[in-house]
């Protein structure tokens, strides 16, 4: 790769874009970026050329010689990528906030990757990245796909099981969050903390934790119980724990467990909230468009502070570190979701798990945890289920299974509720559905 490398970012439009630019351009003397292509659909048109623009002038203010194309030709863009990034949404935030608010009908917590809204998001998203599989392995066949597109472990799980690409990897946020809301608890730097991640994706938990090396487990499980260290993020409400859970469970939760330890909790604020201020999505869509509003100004050349109202905050550090080890054989240690090959004894060896990896050029080599604790083991063994239930309903097209995920998702309380909130759904995504709308043969 010493001609310089080919990034090509699919989603290219959205406005996490400035995020993960300003972090290629914090790196460039280790990781020396010849090509950006931002990718997106026709519908993202508008947005990938203020974006893109937006783009070209963080690269000339920072002086690098990166040359930033914008295209709505995958195919194009994938030619000889090394790197393929995906950050797409199928639907657009529309889609998400009717995966949010149909369920809450039905008094179900709604949730774009954990409860019935992370299915349909599956079920739209996994068909999408199965076709840029098949461009990839066409033409890009060594190349790293480095996928942020939620449900991220679902996503991932579906490449593993139904493409032929191996070099894939599912990033996530959750844990450098919760990296630095330990290290603000402790009041220490994050270069201090480290923390033995293992679970799946929104559904990770820290293990163990260490300041300079040295456990302090429960410091921070009781600095976690102080109900004014919320340790959460933009997007999920900061309702504090029980104390004496925290103590009972022994790990540290992230931000998303809430949904499952705190379901009816949860679910009353987000009743209040689509009452009120609107779902997440509704929220997000006002975001985004000041941020679009600030990108437009072609005085600005940097990524905008207002972009950390979005909860993928610490989203490029966790892409470009990646990216970064795995072009230079760092072999450090990142959470990243990958084939669990053994790293944690209570999941299939080919099933995709969310822990700590050394990360080599070859990939992340997942660090063995052995057997989660019996706490949390069942709940992360549901889930899986519901991955792998999901993923192959997506594929399929096959309603009964397509209920059977949506049953069996711990957030979801009967059967026939299930089916309610299914068939709702199906209808109002029919046109990002196809797989479950083929015509019948006579
Ligand atoms: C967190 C999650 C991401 C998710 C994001 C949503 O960062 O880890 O997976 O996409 O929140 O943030 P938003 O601002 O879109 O609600």
């Amino acid at each position: 790769m010493t001609k310089g490398i080919k990034i090509v970012t699919i989603g290219g439009g959205s406005s996490y874009t400035p995020e993960l630019v300003e972090g290629f351009i914090k790196r460039y003397d280790e990781l020396p970026i010849r090509e950006l292509w931002l990718v997106d659909i026709p519908e993202g048109q508008e947005k990938l050329n203020i974006v893109g623009a937006l783009a070209k002038r963080m690269v000339e203010k920072a002086g690098l010689p990166i040359e930033v194309h914008l295209t709505l030709d995958r195919r194009a863009a994938l030619k000889d990528a090394d790197f393929v990034t995906t950050q797409f949404r199928v639907g657009l935030l529309d889609a998400r906030a009717k995966d949010e608010r149909i369920p809450l009908k039905y008094g179900v917590i709604g949730q774009e990757t954990n409860g019935p809204g992370g299915l349909f998001k599956g079920l739209r998203t996994i068909p999408v990245i199965l076709e840029i599989c098949k461009d990839i392995e066409e033409l890009c066949p060594d190349a790293w796909l480095i996928n942020f597109t939620n449900p991220a472990g679902m996503v991932t799980e579906a490449v593993l099981r139904y493409s032929n690409i191996r070099k894939v990897v599912g990033l996530c946020n959750v844990p450098i969050g919760m990296r630095m809301g330990i290290a603000k608890a402790l009041d220490v730097d994050a270069s201090r903390v480290q923390v033995d991640f293992a679970g799946l994706n929104h559904m990770v938990y820290g293990l163990n934790v260490y300041l300079d090396g040295v456990s302090v487990l429960p410091q921070v499980v009781e600095a976690m119980a102080d109900p004014s260290n919320a340790m959460t993020m933009k997007n999920i409400s900061g309702l504090s724990w029980e104390p004496d859970f925290l103590r009972g469970l022994g790990v540290i939760p992230c931000g998303y467990h809430r949904y499952y330890y705190k379901t009816s909790e949860m679910l009353a604020e987000e009743l209040e909230a689509a009452e009120t201020k609107g779902t997440r999505a509704e929220v997000v869509k006002q975001v985004e468009k000041e941020l679009f509003e600030l990108y437009k100004d072609p005085n600005l050349a940097i990524k905008p502070p207002q972009l950390e109202k979005r909860g993928g905050a610490y989203y490029s550090d966790a892409a470009c570190n990646l990216i970064n080890s795995i072009y230079n054989d760092k072999r450090d240690i990142q959470p990243v979701n990958t084939r669990n090959n053994g790293a944690i004894a209570s999941i299939e060896d080919d099933s995709a798990v969310e822990v700590n990896c050394v990360i080599t050029k070859e990939g992340p080599k997942p660090i063995a945890v052995g057997d989660l604790p019996v706490a949390v083991r069942g709940l992360v063994q549901q889930i899986k289920s519901f991955e792998r239930v999901a993923a192959e309903a997506a594929v399929t097209g096959d309603y009964n299974k397509a209920l059977l995920a949506m049953t069996i998702n711990p957030l979801v309380p009967t059967d026939k509720i299930a089916k309610e909130i299914l068939d709702e759904m199906l209808e109002a995504h029919k046109e990002y559905l196809p797989q479950f709308f083929q015509p019948v043969e006579a």
